[in-house]
């Protein structure tokens, strides 16, 4: 019984690495990952955000049916029901603030506060601008379109945030030490609280930047999805895929990504991939 067990089990070893090796399809970690669509036909999902609390994707979308492009709708990330938010103009930029349990929407003409019981999304005071990205630590940092200056919202009142004066960026966001992660047309650069300067990360082509539960950093370009160790100070790519329009992680780490016409979660499957490995890492 023993010896048959033995064997067993050596059979399974040697066809597992046979798998193992011809792995193919999406690799994260050195683990397969299953595409499990969420929402098709989308049109240009960007500006992915979670309510961690309510675990509700919110995001923008493009619309053809009004004179107003952009909208703001959001899916329930158990039912996959999706709902569109109601009261806003060109909702655009999306972020949570999970400490006060606000779900923040950016339009063409300022901001506004969402209601779960009515639908809608309120005006709040303080801008008119219009919104192009908006992240929350501790207070609401967002960026406006078309200057691309970088606004903090707090206790009521909007101000351009001081270390950002001279510099334009169209997305920002900040680590656990505080430091500073925006882009532009240039690339992607961190303004280093401690050492008071600004240092290039890389010439990427960011769609969208955002953090876990965490408050771990990741960013997509149209074509990968990259995170951003702040300990080790590296910039990793997770993954490969053509077509990504924004990007966001799960409560439980999985991520999810918008293409140009679907919403799609990377399920990590049993499987482990060494063979195709394709992360490449760069020093910051
Ligand atoms: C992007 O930001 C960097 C750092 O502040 C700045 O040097 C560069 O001029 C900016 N690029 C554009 C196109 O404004």
């Amino acid at each position: 019984m023993k010896a048959l067990m033995l064997i067993v089990f050596f059979v399974y070893s040697v066809v597992s690495r046979v798998i193992d090796e011809k792995c193919d399809g999406v690799i994260v970690h050195n683990i397969h990952h299953n595409k499990e669509i969420i929402k098709e036909n989308i049109d240009s999902a960007y500006q992915l955000a979670i309510d961690y609390d309510k675990n509700m994707l919110f995001f923008s979308y493009s619309s053809y049916d009004s004179q107003s492009t952009f909208r703001s709708a959001y899916i329930n990330l158990k039912t996959n029901e999706l709902k569109i938010v109601e009261d806003i103009n060109g909702g655009f930029a999306n972020a949570v603030d999970s400490q006060t349990k606000t779900v923040y929407l950016g339009g063409n003409d300022g901001i506004y506060k969402f209601d779960y019981v009515t639908n809608k999304a309120i005006h709040i005071d303080g801008t008119t601008d219009n919104i192009w990205q908006m992240f929350v630590k501790k207070d609401l940092y967002y960026t406006i379109y078309p200057d691309e200056n970088v606004y903090v919202f707090k206790n009521g009142q909007t101000q351009r945030v001081p270390e950002l004066l001279k510099t334009k960026a169209m997305l920002v966001a900040l680590d656990n030490n505080d430091n500073i992660y925006f882009s532009n047309s240039s690339g992607l650069f961190v303004y280093k609280k401690a050492k008071d300067y600004v240092s290039f990360l890389g010439d990427y082509n960011l769609n969208s930047i955002t953090s876990d539960i965490n408050g771990n950093l990741f960013f997509s370009t149209p074509s990968g999805i990259y995170s951003i160790d702040d300990k080790s100070k590296t910039i990793k790519n997770l993954v490969s895929i053509d077509n990504i329009y924004g990007v966001v992680v799960e409560k439980d780490g999985n991520i999810i990504y918008s293409s140009r016409d679907s919403i799609v979660r990377l399920k990590p499957s049993k499987k482990t991939c060494f063979a195709n490995e394709k992360h490449s890492v760069d020093v910051i």
